[in-house]
């Protein structure tokens, strides 16, 4: 595996962590339990201080996220223009709530803070492509042509 190779490569100074959870993200999408507890031995750091680092840190995730991964700005502009509405349409096209991933693993919704895109609120990403200035019937043909790209 290629992030084990890289975690061998890394020193054993407990500084390089981080580093080592980043390469573990960027390689699989998540921290999964066989890849923390890898990361504790490697640093003799006991698993649930290694635990307690990626709950710190938002850009760690602990579940497997699927094909998809749908952001909701909750920024003030788009809140204001219904970025609530918009994961409801979410929630009820594909029966997810923040956080989750659909039973398929293609879709997992969660919410984020201001994608720099304000103009177009209310802005939605997909596998960090922007979608903006979303109403329902924009937002579900969007969400439909993804189901059948899938
Ligand atoms: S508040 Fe949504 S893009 Fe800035």
């Amino acid at each position: 595996m290629p992030e084990k190779m890289l975690l061998k490569e890394m020193e054993k100074d407990q500084s390089n962590l981080i580093r080592a959870l980043q390469s573990v993200q960027e390689n699989e999408g998540f921290v999964s339990d066989e890849r923390l507890k890898d990361i504790s031995n490697y640093f003799s750091i006991p698993p649930v201080e290694v635990e307690g680092v990626i709950s710190f840190y938002a850009q760690f995730k602990r579940t497997k996220p699927g094909k998809y991964i749908i952001s909701v700005c909750d920024g003030t502009a788009c809140h204001i223009k219904g970025a609530n509405l918009i994961s409801n349409w979410i929630s009820d096209e594909l029966g997810i709530k923040d956080g989750e991933t659909d039973s398929e693993d293609l879709f997992t919704l969660e919410t984020v803070a201001c994608l720099g895109c304000c103009s177009l609120a209310p802005v939605i990403a997909i596998n960090g492509k922007v979608y903006g200035n979303l109403e329902r019937k924009s937002l579900l043909k969007i969400l439909r042509k993804f189901k059948k790209e899938a």
